[in-house]
């Protein structure tokens, strides 16, 4: 029902002739519009009509006067340790009777109090908007059965959206129970590589917090097979043998994932190990190892070492070697003249009987094992010269080579000789060439031909006259074997020989590849921001350009180097401004190199702050004290300068009687009356807004705050002109409509 109080009204205002009346004829909504049709007529004494009727439409609107309520007085619920941040375990729900569509029923909810509530953030959240309770980030990595099992949340619901202090506010209590997580990683587990089970098989199990979810497994390194599965039961296989030496270790996630798809528990890390088993052979590092021993050598001379492996683990019993000499060919004119090192493979003169004229070569068959295989490698040794022979150059000097600068790495600048009287393709004639001084960086290698012994003098590295114009090289000879006692390398094993680099035209040379200067962006048009130089190796004079200065922000002066801007600069138009500098030969403008200058433009406090609202704010008439109205401002500059604004109140007498400021953070503060005698106007409120930068920046804006009546506690009522004489019927309809919308 609705009811108009009508009657006085129309005593004391509209009716100043008693003699006349107005009849009111209202037809009750149909539906829950909150529309009410009204005719209106005016009546004589005698009660014929003298005006109308007319149609009056009344729309009703609604207030705030119906608090939300939940709907259980006590709600609880279940989580689990570890469960997903956001990922809701319960619900609450609130009602209110008001209009859905205003924002009279516009529920918010939130956590009041959390008991107990051990740490600096709370353990759980709630959407303000679906009531959906979850555990927070802090809540998924903290929320322990063992250390606390229950927690009662106080939560509250706020009609007007939670946006005025005025909203009506209602509690429930939440009893939280916290469970162990069932979701957890098993420990590292261990498989037997090579495995003759019969695959797939079981190896380990998971299980969900939550019902009905879908395992799946997902790699962490692409591999080319992944070997695992996973069932609905959350039963881990390995779907096939695995082999160690392949891979000994395997990383992969476990997830859950509703009918959506959507993950349900954070990923759990599986680690599996696999372990060795020794399934793998020894090998011989090469088909057949070659061993030159001089015929002189004496008894216990170490000669050379049998290499095997055993691809099975490292360190372990299964890699594990031992070597024996199974047969000596021919076994003259001893069968045991070499000994092998049981546990190294070194091989050694048993005694000092080595004879070239008895036999020169021997074929020694070694069994190398492991603890199940065998295999047997093949030694030669052969019994060489002994090497009392020096290498002699045929020339002790080579006297000059002249190359030019730009000779490609890797040729041949000489070819020298020398020869070694002992036994030909033996260690004891193979000549090895050095440069022993005069090179100390390497410039030059020298390689030898084997078949004659003839060395080739290379470049090694790119070769500069200007850092080196010449070398005076001192080249040696030796042999790979050693010499016999009492024989010495003397200075026939040495030559001489001097390389002349000659100079080649090359381009400018910067001193830096790339040039990173830092400016601010408000710096004048013709400030000094970088000099770049560059030499010529040839001692050319260099001429500096541009390249790429899209914005002819910069200019060069092609003589000096000093780059000068060219214009204003703005950060915030571009951050890191990236050009080319060229250099170029004078006499020859071909002749050119480039460098790159990155300059960086810092940020510079020339973005006043300013508002960022949509609307101005405002109070509502009559005003009952306490409110308040947020504002916010903003800045086109970084971060860095309007970190903290101020904001302050013109100093206005008017201003500082009626208003007070107060910050909230950095980019927020309140804006509230100091009384509540507050007229129905617009109020112009001056205020300073500072950003604090270097240097600072202030506004001053005028906040034009609205005093007005409310329809509803989100906009301002506005109300039917009032005309100073006597109202016409229709006039007086539309003051009475005012009055209506005001009750
Ligand atoms: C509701 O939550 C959202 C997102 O968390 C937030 O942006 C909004 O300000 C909240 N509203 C209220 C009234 O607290
Ligand atoms: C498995 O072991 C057998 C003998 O133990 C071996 O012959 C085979 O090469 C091994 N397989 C792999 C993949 O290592
Ligand atoms: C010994 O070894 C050398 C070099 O491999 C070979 O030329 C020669 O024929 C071998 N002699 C014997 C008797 O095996
Ligand atoms: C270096 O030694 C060899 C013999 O080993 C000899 O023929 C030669 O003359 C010696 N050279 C010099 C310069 O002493």
């Amino acid at each position: 029902s609705i009811y108009f109080y009508l009657k006085k009204r129309m005593g004391s205002k509209l009716c100043k002739n008693t003699s006349s009346r107005l009849r009111l004829q209202m037809e009750p909504p149909s539906d829950g519009s909150h529309q009410v049709c009204v005719t209106v007529e005016s009546l004589d004494e005698k009660g014929n009509t003298v005006k109308g009727p007319y149609a009056v439409t009344i729309h009703v609107e609604d207030i705030n006067d119906n608090p939300p309520e939940f709907d259980q007085a006590k709600y609880t619920g279940v989580v689990r340790q570890n469960s997903r941040p956001g990922k809701p375990f319960m619900y609450i729900h609130a009602t209110d009777r008001d209009d859905p569509t205003t924002p009279h029923a516009q529920l918010t909810y939130s956590i009041l109090h959390h008991f107990p509530n051990p740490y600096t953030e709370m353990l759980f959240q709630i959407d303000n908007i679906t009531g959906a309770i979850s555990p927070s980030k802090m809540g998924s990595h903290y929320l322990d059965p063992q250390k606390q099992d229950t927690f009662t949340l106080v939560v509250t619901v706020k009609d007007m959206a939670g946006m005025t202090m005025n909203a009506f506010t209602s509690s429930a209590d939440v009893i939280i129970t916290v469970k162990e997580s069932l979701w957890k990683a098993p420990a590292t587990i261990r498989i037997q590589e090579n495995s003759t089970q019969v695959h797939p098989v079981n190896i380990s199990q998971v299980h969900s917090n939550e019902p009905d979810v879908i395992y799946d497994l997902f790699e962490k390194e692409k591999l080319p097979r992944f070997p695992f599965s996973i069932d609905q039961n959350g039963v881990i296989y390995v779907t096939e043998p695995l082999d160690r030496e392949e891979k000994d270790t395997y990383t992969f996630f476990v997830v859950t994932k509703d009918k959506e798809g959507e993950l349900v528990d954070k990923p759990l890390h599986i680690h599996v190990i696999v372990e060795d088993i020794n399934d793998n052979p020894p090998v011989c590092k090469q088909a057949v190892t070659v061993i030159e021993v001089q015929e002189n050598e004496g008894g216990g001379s170490n000669i050379g070492t049998l290499f095997a492996t055993d691809m099975d683990e490292e360190d372990t019993l299964n890699s594990r070697l031992q070597f024996k000499i199974q047969s000596q060919v021919p076994a003259v004119p001893a069968s045991n003249l070499f000994f092998i090192q049981q546990d190294t493979g070194i091989l050694q003169l048993t005694s000092h009987s080595l004879n070239k004229r008895i036999a020169s070569n021997y074929s020694l068959k070694v069994l190398v094992t492991d603890a199940v295989f065998q295999t047997i490698c093949d030694v030669q040794i052969h019994v060489i010269d002994i090497n009392d022979q020096i290498p002699i150059f045929e020339k002790s000097d080579y006297h000059n080579v002249t190359v030019a600068e730009n000779l490609p790495v890797g040729t041949v600048i000489l070819e020298i000789q020398a020869t070694d009287g002992d036994e030909p393709a033996t260690g004891s004639s193979y000549i090895i060439y050095q440069v022993k001084e005069g090179d100390p960086d390497n410039t030059f290698i020298i390689e030898t031909d084997i078949e004659t012994n003839r060395g080739f003098v290379k470049i090694n590295k790119a070769l500069d006259f200007e850092t080196a114009p010449v070398y005076n090289l001192v080249i040696n000879a030796t042999n790979p074997e050693p010499l016999v006692p009492g024989v010495q390398y003397n200075s026939s094993s040495l030559t001489l020989f001097k390389v002349f680099v000659t100079n080649v035209d090359e381009p400018p040379v910067f001193h830096k590849t790339v040039y990173k200067g830092e400016v601010s962006e408000d710096i004048p048009v013709n400030t000094l921001v970088m000099m770049v130089e560059a030499y010529d190796p040839e001692g050319d004079t260099v001429r500096y350009s541009l390249e790429g200065d899209m914005r002819k922000w910069l200019r060069i002066d092609s003589i000096t180097g000093q780059i000068h801007t060219a214009s204003t600069l703005d950060r915030e138009q571009q951050e890191m401004y990236t050009v080319d500098v060229v250099a170029s030969e004078l006499k020859n403008a071909a002749q050119k190199s480039k460098a790159t200058l990155i300059l960086h433009l810092i940020d510079v406090n020339d973005n006043p702050p300013q508002l960022a609202m949509d609307y101005p704010p405002f109070f509502c008439h009559p005003l009952s004290g306490g409110e308040k109205a947020l504002i916010q401002a903003t800045d086109a500059d970084e971060q860095l300068y309007y970190s903290t604004f101020s904001f302050s109140l013109v100093d206005y007498m008017n201003t500082r009687n009626n208003w007070e400021i107060s910050k909230v953070n950095a980019t927020h503060a309140y804006l509230s009356p100091k009384h509540a005698n507050f007229e129905e106007k617009v109020y112009n409120v001056p205020v300073i807004i500072n950003d604090n930068g270097k240097p600072p920046l202030e506004r001053k804006v005028n906040l034009e705050v609205n005093i007005c009546k409310c329809s509803s506690e989100m906009s301002c009522f506005i109300e039917v002109q009032r005309e100073h004489f006597w109202p016409t019927t229709s006039q007086a309809i539309g003051i009475l409509i005012g009055v209506l919308l005001i009750i």
